[in-house]
Parts: C-alpha cells; sequence; structure tokens
C-alpha cells in the first residue's frame, strides 16, 4: 500500500510519499518521498512563526509541495491508496490548509483519508527509521509545542507518562536564542554556538519536578519537566553582565550551559522513567531531537545502561510528511481510521 502523507500544522508545508509491506513486519515502511518547504526564512523577519502569514503560505505551497512528492516517488495520484493529513495539535489556520486538500484529493480519487495527530507523527518517525523496536518503549517526544513522554506497549497506542509543566525544550531554546541575540530559530543557533563553548561555564541550576507518586507511573505523570526558569535565568546573567546581547566567547559559553542542563534534564527524566516502567528501549522525536549535543548523549548513556536508544535521522526529526504517512499506516492497520468528516483542532487527544 501507498499512502500519501501531509503536513501543514506550523510553518512547514510538507507531503511525502510511504509505502508499507506487511511481509516485512520488522521493518515495513519504506519511505519513497519526502518533501518540505520551510518558511523559516519568511517567519525570521519577525522573530517567530506569525499564524496568518503562515497559513497563506501553505496555500501558496500546497499543490507544489504535493506534486514533488509525488514525482519524486515516481507515482501519480492513481497510485495512491490513502492520504493522511495531520489535524492537530498546531495552528488551526495552517491545519485547515493541509486538511482540505487532503479532503479534497481524496474525495478525487475515492480513497480514505486518515486525520493524525501530529505527535503520534513524532513518535511513528522512530518507527519508520528503525523498524520494530523493543516494545515496551518510552518515547520523547521534545519539539517546539511540547516535551512529552510516552509509553508505547503495543504499536499505536501512546501513554502519557510525563510532561513539561511550562514552556517546551524547543520553546526554551528559541526565547534563549532570542535573549542573547543568536538569532531564529534558536535550536539550531544555539546547537552550533555551543560548540565553541565551555558547558560549565555559567551555573544554571536546575529543578527537579518529579511527580508525588512517581512509584505508580501509570497513575499519573512519572515526571515533569520545567524550562521556563532557565529563560529567567538567561535574563538575569544579562541584567549581571549589564548587556542586552552576547557575542562570541560569551554567547558560546552560555549556549554550551543552557544546552548542557536542558540535555540534562530531558536525559535523566527519560532513563528514569524508563527504568521504572521496565522499557525495553528509548526513542527521542520532535525538532529538539536534532540536536548534536542530545543525540551524543543519548547515545552514550543507552550503551552506558544498557536500554537501546532510537533516534531518527535530522529530516525525520523536525517536521516532515513521512512521518505522518506513518502515523497514517498504523492508524490503517489498526482499523482506526477514525470519522471522513473529521475537523482540525489546535488540540486533540492522541488516542482518539
Ligand atoms: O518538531 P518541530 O520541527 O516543530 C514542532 O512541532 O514544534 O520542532 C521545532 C523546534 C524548534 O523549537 C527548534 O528550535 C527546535 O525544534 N530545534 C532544535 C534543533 N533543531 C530544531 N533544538 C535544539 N537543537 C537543534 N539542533
Ligand atoms: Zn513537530
Amino acid at each position: 500500500m501507498k499512502i500519501l502523507g501531509i503536513e501543514t500544522s506550523c510553518d512547514e508545508t510538507a507531503a511525502a510519499v510511504v509505502s508499507s509491506d506487511p511481509s516485512n513486519p520488522s521493518n515495513p515502511w519504506a519511505i519513497a518521498s519526502n518533501v518540505v518547504a520551510s518558511q523559516v526564512d519568511i517567519h525570521r523577519e519577525w522573530g517567530g512563526v506569525v499564524p496568518e502569514i503562515a497559513s497563506r503560505q501553505h496555500v501558496r505551497d500546497i499543490c507544489g509541495v504535493v506534486e514533488r512528492a509525488l514525482d519524486d516517488a515516481g507515482v501519480t495520484l492513481q497510485a495512491i491508496d490513502a492520504i493522511a493529513v495531520t489535524r492537530g495539535p498546531g495552528l488551526v489556520g495552517s491545519l485547515l490548509v493541509g486538511v482540505a486538500f487532503a479532503k479534497a484529493a481524496g474525495a478525487a480519487r475515492g480513497i480514505p483519508v486518515v486525520g493524525v495527530h501530529h505527535l503520534a507523527g513524532h513518535i511513528e518517525s522512530v518507527f519508520l527509521e528503525h523498524g520494530a523496536i523493543e516494545l515496551p518503549a518510552v518515547v520523547l517526544v521534545v519539539s517546539g509545542g511540547h516535551s512529552s513522554l510516552y509509553f508505547v506497549e503495543t504499536p499505536g497506542e501512546y501513554t502519557l507518562v510525563g510532561r513539561t509543566r511550562d514552556d517546551a525544550a524547543g520553546e526554551a531554546f528559541d526565547k534563549v536564542a532570542r535573549l542573547v541575540g543568536l538569532g531564529y530559530p534558536g535550536g539550531p543557533a544555539i546547537d552550533r554556538a555551543a560548540k565553541a563553548g565551555d558547558d560549565t561555564a555559567v551555573t544554571f541550576s536546575m529543578p527537579r519536578m518529579t511527580h508525588a507518586d512517581r512509584n505508580n507511573p501509570r497513575a499519573g505523570f512519572a515526571a515533569e519537566f520545567s524550562f521556563s526558569g532557565l529563560k529567567t535565568a538567561v535574563v538575569r546573567h544579562l541584567e549581571k553582565r549589564g548587556v542586552t546581547t552576547l557575542e562570541g566567547r560569551e554567547a558560546a559559553d552560555l549556549a554550551a550551559s543552557f544546552q548542557r542542563v536542558v540535555v540534562e534534564s530531558l536525559l535523566d527524566r527519560t532513563f528514569e522513567v524508563a527504568e521504572s516502567l521496565g522499557a525495553k528501549s528509548i526513542g527521542i522525536a520532535g525538532g529538539v531531537s536534532a540536536n548534536s549535543r542530545l543525540r551524543a548523549d543519548a547515545e552514550a548513556r543507552g550503551a552506558r545502561t544498557g536500554v537501546p536508544v532510537y533516534i531518527p535521522r535530522l529530516a525525520l526529526s523536525t517536521d516532515n510528511a513521512a512521518m505522518i504517512a506513518a502515523a497514517g499506516l498504523r492508524r490503517l492497520e489498526r482499523g482506526r481510521t477514525g470519522p471522513a468528516d473529521f475537523k482540525v483542532a489546535a488540540d486533540i487527544p492522541i488516542n482518539e
């Protein structure tokens, strides 16, 4: 079966073709194409994503991006068996463009259109890259809008076992980069700057957020992240130095120190939760999983603890439509296609 995935939840217009081969259960999904038109240069001028501009740009880009994804896969719409599209969470105006396009194309072809949860897409990116990883797994999803831990016992079923109580990790990267004057988007800018910095130069204290019921994680959240304090610490650091931005060595030191505490906090919770739930593997997905330190430290910790860590390649970490196609295939495989008249929503439950 061949599925066309469409993703327009934020500032990336993306389309991909993924095929599934049930005769190969250990690695059933193959990416035939994966096209992303990023709006990052458009939003840079504003220092963040402007929702109205984002939806208008999706309208401009969607046809070309889908055509390109079909072309790259060497197929036409006639060869597609189903369409998967992100229906939330995200910017409603942006989501509407993808969903309207998917429903129209699906109706024209008479094929099913499956609405999928954006974070289910990020979780499935791990399975898309690495095939059937050992279950149960704990998957850390770290993006611009979310920092959550999911427990996956059965493919396609996601139990929330940890989350941030304030900012998402990606949001913290973006805000700190803006405060220090490192540019937009903040995650890649901090990652780059940190390479030349000393990660112990600036002291940040990380609050330890552990749910009171940590011994029974299934009864509630096993762990909470908190990143908003780091922003305040950076503001204080700038005030103390009497400057409004940092440059050169100082910027690099701050970036490296900030990145170290965020990565440590993410990995501490993830490995603790994995241990307490008896997880056999760990997955890490979402835009922040593109972070070079997070990738290196997670792999090193996995090797030390004996818990295999699975991270998708960079093109599948940040927003893309191949992961949405994979989440759609998962729903089809489980017979959970959902209603044909599904609506977009800024926030939707992941297992709906
Ligand atoms: O998953 P994603 O592409 O979009 C959302 O669903 O939000 O994640 C975007 C986030 C942004 O906050 C961006 O700064 C962050 O991922 N990001 C990174 C890196 N690359 C992207 N954060 C840290 N290091 C990176 N290399
Ligand atoms: Zn995302």
